[in-house]
């Protein structure tokens, strides 16, 4: 039986395969293996796309989110404020930096709602020195809002890893991206980026990444570390970008699919650069079995929300019940989507689907 997989790599890799060989060989070449010209490269095309001033590229979107964090100079154990129901690097990332994770709960998509964040930063200014939203499954947190309404002391960053193709960061300090493979666009290995119109941040984060070296190599300006990204990576993201917009389309398409039955079961339900399309129902564990047995495999983007993971439990400030954090994880699915997924395959899943949760 065909088996369709959450993400497939290997589908994808197969349309281009020749323009990501031509790629990486260049760098070769060029042994240009670390930073250097075909990292530059991405980096100024990113930003172009991305409609920012400056990119830097880094190793992942894990150490995206520690240096811009770390640029904004925060007082230690100052507090971001943030979601739980997120992939863990975005509270790792707080922590790892020396601040404190805050969270409250989300809308029924899954983000955090702008006119919350603004009454509780009111109420409790002096504890919140910045806020770090999450674009979840690639839909839209409304970041323009939040800094228009909110103290403009409070900083913002966004955590862009689940949103390419997204293109306004005209509200926020700075924006992280991953290139995880199995990302809008993805690497082929660990990568990330950070993006910012603030020059000073821009500049920090190079220098952060590279072990504080500025204008002359020997001189190391900060305690600092390397978070560099690979001219490989450089050269395959710069290969890859050329398809993104036909990617988003695809993605785009197969919601479209998707939503004609399953509608009233989607989460992700904002406008959304459709990195995951995510249905919620009450026996999700059972439905995700029988897709398995059908060998379809769904995923589950979070099971657990971090504040109930043992490892972070203490170390998470929770002000509040997180009733629709904790109802979201054990109620949702997400369901295949790739550009290459074929409209059989969804009507495969959705008809599956539907039969199982209606009979
Ligand atoms: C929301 C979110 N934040 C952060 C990350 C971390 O990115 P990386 O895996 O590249 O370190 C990811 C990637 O999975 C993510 O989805």
């Amino acid at each position: 039986m065909k088996q369709i997989p959450l993400v497939d790599l290997k589908a994808q890799y197969s349309t281009i395969k020749e323009e990501i060989n031509i790629a990486i060989s260049k760098v070769l070449e060029d042994q240009a293996l670390i930073g250097g010209k075909y990292v530059n490269r991405f980096e100024e095309q990113w930003a172009v796309y991305c409609n920012t001033k400056y990119c830097v590229g880094v190793s992942s979107g894990t150490t995206a989110l520690e240096t811009a964090l770390r640029a904004l100079d925060l007082p230690y154990g100052q507090y971001v404020l943030t979601q739980s129901n997120t992939f863990v690097a975005t509270i790792e990332a707080i922590l790892n930096v020396g601040l404190k994770p805050l969270v409250i709960d989300v809308n029924e998509s899954g983000l955090l709602d702008p006119e919350k964040i603004i009454a509780f930063v009111n109420s409790n200014r002096w504890l919140i020195g910045c806020i770090l939203p999450v674009h979840l499954y690639g839909q839209v947190f409304d970041t323009k809002y939040l800094r228009e309404n909110l103290s403009p002391n409070v900083k913002i960053i966004e955590d862009a890893c689940q949103a390419h193709g997204l293109s306004n960061f005209n509200y926020s300090d700075a924006a992280c991206f991953s290139f995880y493979p199995g990302k809008n666009l993805g690497a082929i290995g660990d990568a990330g980026a950070i993006i910012t119109n603030n020059e000073r941040i821009s500049e920090y984060c190079k220098k952060y990444i590279n072990h504080g070296i500025g204008d002359n190599k020997y001189v190391h300006e900060m305690i600092a570390t390397n978070y560099r990204m690979s001219g490989i990576n450089g050269s395959v993201l710069s290969a890859k970008l050329i398809h993104l917009d036909t990617w988003l389309e695809k993605r785009k398409n197969i919601k479209l699919s998707y939503n004609e039955k399953l509608w009233k079961y989607c989460v992700s339900k904002e406008r959304s650069y459709d990195h995951l399309y995510v249905v919620r129902i009450p026996n999700r564990d059972k439905i995700l079995k029988i897709f398995h047995d059908n060998n379809i495999f769904a995923g589950v983007h979070y099971p657990i929300p971090i504040h109930k993971q043992d490892a972070f439990k203490d170390k998470i400030l929770k002000v509040e019940y997180l009733k629709t954090t904790e109802g979201l994880s054990s109620e949702i699915l997400s369901l295949p989507i790739y550009p290459e997924l074929t409209i059989e395959d969804v009507e495969k899943i959705v008809s599956i689907f539907v039969e199982e949760v209606e009979k």
